[in-house]
């Protein structure tokens, strides 16, 4: 039986870097089974010339006539546009994926300084992004408040994600980031709810080899620029692991050279940790590796171990060459030409 991808670009670079992750896919050959793809819709543009940023046959299709899918990125305006509401947030938590699952490794001698290798796990469906925000006029002006939460039940299911993949890990180290100082309600039931978790009746003892620590998140960002090698798996609220893995990224020279996926129950969708980069949309140079890797991670996750890799050497050897590299690197190469280097590779 075929693998069926559902290709969703969206905006900006989405559609420059999904079309190179699909030449990727389809380079691999024979360790995968037979590739069917299904282009789909979604996006702030989108919105803009229909109403519309997720149709409803785009999550028909990702639903019922596909095995997986890749997310390109979403150009969502800092403003509130009447109406509009981010695609990616909404097919997360339509498709329940609720782990978003983000490597950053460095490559060969690495660029950014001291070598990286952890993995942050970001809870995906709650936490400040329910987007259950209001503002009331008060006696000094308006007044604006949002809901943050954090239920055990999701809680539970990332942190038993978190040791999942820390077991899987050569260090089998899994730090729980979160500011229960401060927030003990709901990051206290975040952090309790995770400390419980290898205690679980389910769990029958097998994360005893896994070891569980904790830092505050303010401290956690510090020190991950000061000696990132002290972190393997780290666990956080949706919120917290966004910004974490945006600075990770920094730690191995790009955002993008950072892959992701969207993982649920019975679905995964593999996105770049990038945005849309309206700065360098068009001009042919977006860093396609971040996409590329983003659909290693989702075979991978789906079992297709052998053919994941052979993607990921391919992207590894390019970056250690260091001679087709795109400007986010420094170097001089268009994404067509890195595109081109790593299917030579594959
Ligand atoms: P961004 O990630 O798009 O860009 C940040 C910086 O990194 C820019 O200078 C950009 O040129 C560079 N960059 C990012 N990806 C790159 C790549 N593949 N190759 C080379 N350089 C790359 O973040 P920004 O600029 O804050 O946001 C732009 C838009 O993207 C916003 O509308 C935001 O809402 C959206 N966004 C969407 C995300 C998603 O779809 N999951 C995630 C983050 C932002
Ligand atoms: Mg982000």
């Amino acid at each position: 039986r075929s693998l069926r991808i559902g290709l969703v670009p969206a905006d900006g670079i989405g559609r420059e870097v999904i079309p190179a992750a699909k030449k990727a896919l389809e380079a691999v050959g024979s360790d995968i089974p037979k590739l069917e793809f299904h282009d789909l819709l979604a996006g702030f543009e989108l919105f803009t010339r229909t109403g519309t940023a997720l149709p409803d046959e785009t999550i028909r299709i990702l639903r019922e006539e596909s095995d997986c899918a890749l997310f390109g990125a979403v150009s969502s305006p800092s403003r509130k546009v009447a109406g509009y509401s981010s695609p990616i947030v909404a097919l997360r938590k339509e498709l329940d994926l609720y782990a978003n699952i983000r490597p950053v490794k460095s490559v060969g001698a690495n660029p950014g300084g001291k070598p990286v290798d952890l993995v942050v796990v970001r809870e995906n469906t709650e936490c400040l992004y329910v987007k259950q925000e209001t503002i009331v006029p008060s006696e000094t002006g308006r007044e604006a408040r949002a809901t943050r939460l954090i239920t055990e039940r999701a809680s539970r299911r990332i942190g038993k994600m978190a040791f999942e993949i820390a077991l899987q890990r050569a260090r089998k180290q899994v730090t729980i980031i979160h500011k229960s100082n401060v927030l003990s309600v709901t990051d206290g039931l975040f952090r309790e709810t995770i400390r419980a978790v290898p205690r679980l009746p389910e769990v029958g003892g097998k994360y005893d080899n896994v070891r569980l620590e904790e830092q505050i998140v303010d401290s956690a960002v510090y020190r991950l620029f000061r000696e990132p090698e002290i972190y393997d798996v780290m666990v956080a609220p949706n919120l917290y692991g966004d910004i974490l893995s945006d600075a990770a990224a920094a730690l191995v020279g790009s955002l993008g050279l950072v892959p992701s996926i969207n993982a649920g129950e019975h679905f995964v969708m593999g996105e770049p940790v990038h945005g849309s980069a309206p700065d360098i949309e068009g001009k042919g140079i977006a860093n396609p590796l971040a996409a590329i890797r983003s659909a290693a991670l989702m075979l991978r996750h789906l079992g297709y171990q052998k053919g994941g890799d052979r993607i990921d050497a391919a992207v590894n050897q390019v970056i250690e060459e260091g001679e087709v590299l795109t400007p986010d690197l420094g170097g001089r190469s268009s994404t067509d030409e890195v595109v081109e280097a790593v299917l030579k590779k594959i």
